[in-house]
């Protein structure tokens, strides 16, 4: 029996404290953080998903990027506790992600990862969009949630800007 549950502010340091077990030391550095630098992630799209015992197994987290003046929906970090691997739950997390932010009416995800694991969910290498450097470019990912959302969209990936242009922001 798993709870699915949007992250709340109490869920803060466990859910960092599972990213820093399942990721290697310094995963801060790593060029993706600069685009979260200073920005609020988007609440609703934040994930746990807790046992019946309420222990934290996985989570999900995503911030608002652009491309120019495109909106573009940045996944991850995702992690499942080493213990949990390999039994769906990072499935289930990313569907159900997905699903919330086709809902909430985003029309195209971003992601840095590996290819094997995330093509299964419908993404596919972005030739045109370029991650900050350093970023392998193969590992560099979209999915349509709207049919056609990453058609003409090239460019460098940039930090939403909270400020003043916001609104403008075309979809
Ligand atoms: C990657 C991760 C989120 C997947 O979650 P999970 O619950 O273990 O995965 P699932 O049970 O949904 O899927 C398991 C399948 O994915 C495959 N898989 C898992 N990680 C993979 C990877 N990095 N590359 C390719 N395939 C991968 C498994 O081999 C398995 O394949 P199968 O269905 O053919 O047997 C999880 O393993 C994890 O937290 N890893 C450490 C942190 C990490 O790497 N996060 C992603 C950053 S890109």
């Amino acid at each position: 029996m798993y709870q699915i549950s949007p992250e709340t502010d109490a869920d803060y340091h466990e859910v960092e404290a599972l990213y820093d077990l399942c990721f290697a030391p310094g995963r801060t550095a790593l060029s993706s953080y600069r685009l979260r630098d200073g920005v609020p992630p988007i609440a609703d799209l934040c994930l746990t998903l807790r046992d019946g015992h309420q222990i934290l197994l996985a989570a999900i987290r995503y911030w608002p990027a652009r491309i120019g003046e495109r909106k573009v929906l940045l996944l991850g970090p995702i992690a499942v506790h080493p213990t949990a691997q390999g039994e769906g739950l990072g499935a289930i997390l990313m569907r159900d992600s997905l699903i919330r932010a086709t809902e909430r009416g985003w029309s195209r995800v971003l992601l840095v990862g590996d290819a094997p694991y995330y093509a299964r969910f419908g993404f596919s290498r972005l030739s045109d969009v370029e991650m900050p450097p350093p970023t392998n470019p193969d590992r560099v990912l979209g999915l349509e949630l709207r049919p056609g959302a990453w058609v003409d969209i090239r460019g460098t990936v940039t930090r939403e800007n909270s400020g003043k242009d916001k609104a403008a922001l075309a979809e």
